[in-house]
């Protein structure tokens, strides 16, 4: 079955998981990645490398980070990517050792440095590593600490890992200083869990926009992030959000670019026959001026698109509007913009052979659903101006509600072993006017795409 997305980014074969040290230097984009060159299955962790000009087209480089092997370090697990001081690309990573086998990585972690060549291509681990250990906090025991966000703060670098401390059943996330990446200081709880945001917190990213501070965390469940100040250490958070109601999208990383953009990617859990993993679509955020977050694919990727159809039609009560449009495709993005008083359910409906896989938004139960996913619409969602825009790559779907909300999934395996797939509009409910626009994207690697356009049609 072809279901290896098509312009995605995945590792050349075999396994990937979170997006690591993503940097944005010297006019290029890097990706590192949680990956397992042998096997397409988590086990023994790598950092994959790869670099990119566009954000879409991906070269990939030699491995970065090995794990030593022995007692002493298993997997190198994730973490960031930063220039020093000295000009010198410094990633911090999370080891694990070997204990690791017994008690699931959950201790015998601490966290280590590697110096990398101007390019970023070949890595040296620092001779003093670890650089972070439990130790320096006092006597506080910690499990699941990981995960290292560094950032630059005057002349000082700051930190953030995750960590579950003793007697805690919840994550927090923790705050470090460190005047030269080598000698750090332990801050504090920046920001504390609780048992209602997951049993543990994975993956923290901390950044500044605009006069706010965002905090975006995984907590073995969808994404979630708050809008806040920092102040004296602490995250002042406005309320949790979902960064993608998805269960297939988890563990982001962030990318500044010279641009001033601020650019979010997290691992999709698509799998196929000898991969694992691949990247989500590089999406930029903003403050959306209503608490949130604005986030939108990057621009990017329209440089993909190819064969271009646009559907127009009047929506009036009794009348199916769309009746015999179908578009067919495996890869392909559709931008669709509604202007209905009193629209009921808007979206898509995916179908090959006998299977169907429907995504819309329902303005009555106010909620969005994807196959079985269900997640609850903001209140600002009003089919009186309402845009969805979708992008499916053989068995993976993102889908972005109003620049403001995204919801990725894996389409069901008999779906896609039957794709290319009839894409129909369904739109039910309500008067005005609904214009679909819809793209055959290309792909970045050199499979061919099976996308045509079975039908088009007229209001
Ligand atoms: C998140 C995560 C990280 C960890 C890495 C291990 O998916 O569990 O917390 O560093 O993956 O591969």
């Amino acid at each position: 079955m072809n279901d290896r997305p098509r312009y995605h980014f995945l590792p050349p074969a075999n396994w990937m998981n979170d997006p690591n040290g993503t940097i944005f230097h010297d006019g290029t984009f890097h990706l590192f990645y949680q990956h397992n060159p042998h096997r397409p299955r988590w086990g023994s962790i790598h950092w994959g490398h790869a670099r990119s000009r566009d954000l879409v087209h991906w070269e990939h480089l030699p491995i970065a980070l090995a794990p030593d092997g022995g007692m002493r370090e298993r997997h190198c697990f994730s973490g960031c990517c930063v220039i020093a001081g000295d000009g010198r690309p410094a990633i911090l990573y999370t080891r694990i050792g070997l204990r690791s086998l017994l008690s699931r990585a959950s201790r015998w972690a601490d966290q280590c440095l590697a110096f990398g060549d101007p390019g970023l291509i070949a890595w040296r681990k620092h001779a003093g590593n670890p650089v972070v250990t439990e130790a320096l906090h006092g006597g506080t025991r910690l499990r699941h600490w990981r995960d290292p966000y560094v950032w630059k703060d005057g002349s000082d670098w700051r930190m953030v890992l995750v960590g579950q401390r003793a007697g805690e059943k919840f994550g927090s996330v923790l705050l470090y200083r460190s005047p030269d990446l080598l000698a750090w200081r332990y801050e504090g709880v920046l920001c504390r869990g609780d048992e209602s945001l997951g049993k543990g917190w994975e993956c923290p990213n901390y950044f500044r926009l605009g006069d706010r501070w965002v905090l975006i965390v995984s907590p073995y469940a969808p994404v979630i992030y708050s809008v806040g100040e920092l102040r004296e250490g602490r995250h002042q958070r406005g309320p949790w959000r979902t960064f993608d109601h998805g269960r297939s999208f988890y563990a982001t990383n962030t990318w500044i670019d010279d641009r001033g953009r601020t650019l979010v990617a997290g691992w999709v859990k698509a799998a196929g026959e000898g991969w694992a993993g691949c990247l989500s679509l590089p999406r930029e955020v903003g403050l959306d001026g209503a608490g949130g977050l604005s986030i939108a694919p990057v621009a990017e990727l329209e440089g993909l698109r190819r064969e271009h159809r646009r559907l127009e039609v009047r929506v009036a009560p009794g009348q199916p509007p769309f009746a015999a449009a179908s578009l067919s495709g495996d890869s392909v993005e559709i931008d669709a913009r509604y202007a209905l008083e009193a629209g009921e359910r808007l979206g898509f409906e995916l179908r090959a052979g006998q299977a169907r896989y429907a995504f819309y938004v329902d303005f009555r139960s106010r909620t969005l659903q994807a196959g079985s996913a269900r997640a609850p619409l903001r209140p600002e969602t009003d089919s009186r101006a309402f845009g969805l825009r979708v992008f499916v790559d053989r068995c993976v779907i993102e889908i972005f509600i109003d620049g403001r909300e995204a919801m990725t999934a894996v389409l069901p395996p008999r779906l896609v072993g039957a794709a290319p797939y009839a894409i129909v509009p369904l739109v039910s409910g309500g008067r005005g006017t609904a214009r679909l626009d819809w793209w055959r994207l290309e792909g970045i690697g050199s499979s061919p795409s099976s996308s045509s356009i079975s039908e088009a049609h007229g209001g």
